[in-house]
């Protein structure tokens, strides 16, 4: 049917034009994490950047466990919002202690860990264990207030449901690894603030688009 086949073209697109980044190297739990919290507020490059040196210095969780939290933030310097690694080493020293150094694989423990809500454990959940949960953030926001001409501020709660629902509904089973990180990809390469419609693999499925209003989508909040 119609979702089945905007599935298709999306997994198929990102298939081809995934961008090769260190933590799709190996899912592994601790790297999907550290990369998840990193890239919040963080541009890809300089990412990419921190998370090589990092996985130098602390290659696992019980890496970081063991370290001084001014070391941990010494590895952070640069990136910012410094409760983002304080949280990490609150995390990685909570899993050594109450799950005994291995990385939860229950949604709620993931969801309890320091400095991890809904899209940083459903990014875990999906992207390490392959489990079918969403993961919405600022792209994949984007990309549906575009999809469905979500015409009111894409932050208010109502729509952040709406988004989160309609993302569930269309997550194809056993394959939210992909069907997340393809959304997401869509958003930083295709669908940005700027749109590159043209490029776009499930144009044909965009209501914005087809009212010629993909640039006045999403409607930020008045602030
Ligand atoms: N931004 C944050 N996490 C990402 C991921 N897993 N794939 C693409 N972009 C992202």
């Amino acid at each position: 049917d119609d979702k089945e086949r905007f599935v298709q073209a999306l997994l198929g697109w990102f298939s081809v034009n995934m961008r090769d980044l260190p933590w799709r190297r190996d899912y592994t739990p601790y790297r999907v994490w550290v990369s998840e919290i990193m890239l919040q507020q963080t541009q890809m490059e300089r990412g990419v950047t921190y998370f090589n040196r990092w996985m130098g210095r602390f290659p696992d969780v019980a890496a970081v466990a063991r370290a001084a939290e001014n070391d941990v933030l010494k590895a952070w310097e640069g990136l910012g919002y410094y409760s983002r690694a304080r949280n990490l080493h609150r995390a990685a020293r909570l899993i050594m202690q109450e799950h005994g150094g291995v990385f939860p694989c229950r949604y709620e423990d993931i969801r309890a860990l320091p400095g991890v809500g809904d899209y940083t454990a459903g990014a875990i959940a999906s992207i390490a264990f392959q489990q079918d949960a969403v993961a919405v953030d600022a792209n994949v926001e984007r990309v549906f207030s575009r999809l469905f001409d979500i015409d009111t501020p894409i932050k208010e709660k109502e729509n952040a449901a709406f988004v989160r629902h309609t993302a569930q509904s269309l997550l194809p089973r056993g394959k939210a690894r992909l069907f997340n990180q393809a959304l997401m990809e869509l958003g930083a390469l295709v669908c940005g603030k700027k749109a590159r419609c043209p490029l776009c693999p499930v144009q044909q499925w965009c209501e914005a688009f087809r009212l010629g209003i993909v640039q006045e989508r999403p409607v930020l909040t008045a602030r």
